[in-house]
This record gives structure tokens, sequence and C-alpha cells, in this order.
């Protein structure tokens, strides 16, 4: 009745920014992601029939702020009438910083709680219950390059190349490593709500994630550099234009992009793309790695510079 999951972070490609359905947490468009290799949750399960409650710790801290989200969750995949659980998370990197720590945790978790409750359900079962805790946490049930589309009232991802298909870098700038000021459940809703651009933002995303398919089908660095940066734009000049604003970069973001656009000009395989949050994440290919390390580093206000390789699928471990 106890289990260990480990799932990966995902950075979006082709962002989801909007929901069809809140209630069921169903997207308004598809999505394209990578998912991360070096980063990781790891989340345990265990079911006690002498618990009288669930309880949550994360990183070794009790977390009750966030327990309504997990205990949904495991109702979900276990059912209501489930054994109260002990839930402990770590993560190898910072969380609730837009470093998509809720994509892991919330893969990791649907696992594991899959595994310590007997481990009948299918990666698509998986999935779709991932995504209803968070949308962007679906991805993670996959390695490498995914895709998320909504259909017929649920989601479905598909893989659409291994991440030994394809091994870029990814080197993540840390620019403030603080819980952004507006969550994405609730900042997404404000933009459905209220941004001019919202509509268009929707009715472009089967153009940009056809472009994205095809690059990452023909391993065309600069036609996925193109249309992922203009992807992320477009996300951020939806936020931008919400009311009101969503602004999650900083001067510091901004002279990252700076940084990797130079680098782009002077030849390297580079480009950046960031989410709800004021990381810069640079995918490179291995050969310009350490170039974009040394780049982003340099950049005054970088507090960090996280690196990793594409990784797998959110697996059960043994967690002895
Ligand atoms: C900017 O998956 O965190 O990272 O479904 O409300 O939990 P909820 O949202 P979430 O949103 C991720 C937004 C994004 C883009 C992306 O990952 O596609």
């Amino acid at each position: 009745m106890r289990a260990t999951a480990r799932a990966h972070p995902n950075i979006a490609l082709i962002k989801y920014w909007g929901k069809r359905d809140s209630v069921r947490n169903l997207p308004a468009a598809g999505s394209i992601s990578a998912t991360l290799g070096d980063l990781w949750t790891s989340m345990t399960v265990d079911l006690d029939e002498s618990l009288q409650a669930d309880v949550l710790a994360v990183n070794g801290r009790g977390r009750a702020d966030l327990l309504p989200r997990v205990a949904r969750c495991l109702d979900d995949v276990l059912g209501t009438s489930r054994a109260a659980a002990r839930v402990a998370s770590r993560a190898n990197f910072p969380i609730a910083a837009g470093i998509a720590s809720s994509a892991s945790a919330f893969a990791a978790l649907v696992v594991a709680a899959d595994a310590a409750g007997g481990g009948r359900r299918s990666t698509a079962e998986l999935a779709s219950l991932a995504g209803r805790a968070s949308g962007s946490a679906a991805r993670s049930l996959c390695g490498g390059f995914v895709e998320l589309q909504p259909a017929d009232g649920d989601v479905t991802v598909t893989s659409l190349r291994p991440a030994s298909g394809w091994p870029l870098r990814v080197v993540i700038a840390v620019t403030d490593a603080g819980p952004k000021a507006v969550g994405s459940t609730e900042a997404m809703e404000i933009s459905r709500a209220t941004s001019p651009f919202y509509a268009r933002w929707l009715e472009q995303q089967a153009d940009d994630l056809a472009a994205a398919r095809a690059a990452i089908a023909a391993r065309d660095f600069s036609g996925l550099a193109t249309v992922a940066e203009h992807n992320c734009l477009k996300m951020h000049s939806v936020m931008w234009s919400s009311r009101p604003p969503i602004v999650y970069w900083n001067g510091v973001t901004l002279d990252c992009m700076r940084a990797v656009r130079e680098l782009r000009s002077e030849g390297s395989d580079v480009f950046f793309t960031i989410d709800a949050g004021p990381q810069v994440k640079a995918f490179c290919a291995a050969a310009d790695e350490a170039r974009v390390h040394a780049a982003l580093a340099a950049v005054a206000g970088v507090t960090d510079v996280l690196v990793s390789g594409l990784g797998e699928a959110a697996v059960p471990i043994d967690d002895a």
C-alpha cells in the first residue's frame, strides 16, 4: 500500500494557456513539450488505514495549503473510499517558480497513487488523471517530445519523438527563485476573460503545432526555434494584454532573452522559452551548451543556472 514514483518536469515549446472547461480542467488547445531528464520530483504515497486524514510533506516540510489539490487527485486515482494517505514529495530544483514543478509533482503523484493502489491503470488513463490536477502534468507521463490534445471531454498525450531521438540540452537561467505572484490556473482564466488577443491566440495554435511537429520530425533546429519563440512571445502578449496585466518577466529575464538572441546571431543553435515565471529556458544543441551556460551565467542578476538533457516518462521506482 506504499509506492514511490519519479517524474520529470516538461517545458512547453508550443504553450498551453487557456481552458475550454475549468471544472474538468480541459485545455482549450493542444500543446507540445519536451520532458527534462536531469530535474525530477519523487513522490511517495503511503495508504494507511490507521491514519485519520491525508498528510503532505514537500521537501520535508508539512504543506497543508497544498493538500486539497493533492487529496482531490488521490480521490480521482483511487476513488473517494480510499484509505487516508501519507504523501511525501521531493524535488531537486526550486518549486513554484515557473520550472514546471506542478507538472512533475502531479505526474509522479498519479503514478505513485496508482502503484500504491495495485497499479491497474494505463499511461493514457494516468495522463488524463494528471491533467485534471494540472494541465501540463499530463505531458510528463511521457518522455522526450510530447504532444497533448484535448479530445472528447478528455486529453490524449502522444510521444512525438523519444529523448534519444534528438538529444537537445536545456539551460535554465534562474532570475528569481521565489514563488510567483499569480498562479497559472488563475492567470489563464483572467486571460480568457479579458485579453483581446485570446481568441486569435487559440485560432493560430493549430498552425504553430503543425510547424513544431514538422520541425521535431525533421530535427530542424532553426524551424523549431522560430515557432517556439514566436509561440512563447504570443502567449506572453496574451498575458500582458489581460486585465489586470499578467507580467511574469523581470529585467533580468529580458537580458537573458537578449543574450540568447545574440548567441543565435553568432551561429549557436539556441532559442529561449519562458513560462509562468521569470526564468529563461534556453534549448540548445549539445555542442552549444557550454557557450549558452557561460553567456547566461554572465548576465547580471542571474542567481543560478540549471542544466538538463531530455528525459523519460514518469515511472514507479523502488523506494527501499
Ligand atoms: C505557461 O499546467 O500549471 O507553463 O492546468 O491550471 O494547473 P493548470 O495550469 P498549468 O499551466 C502551464 C502553463 C505554462 C505553459 C505550458 O506548460 O504549456
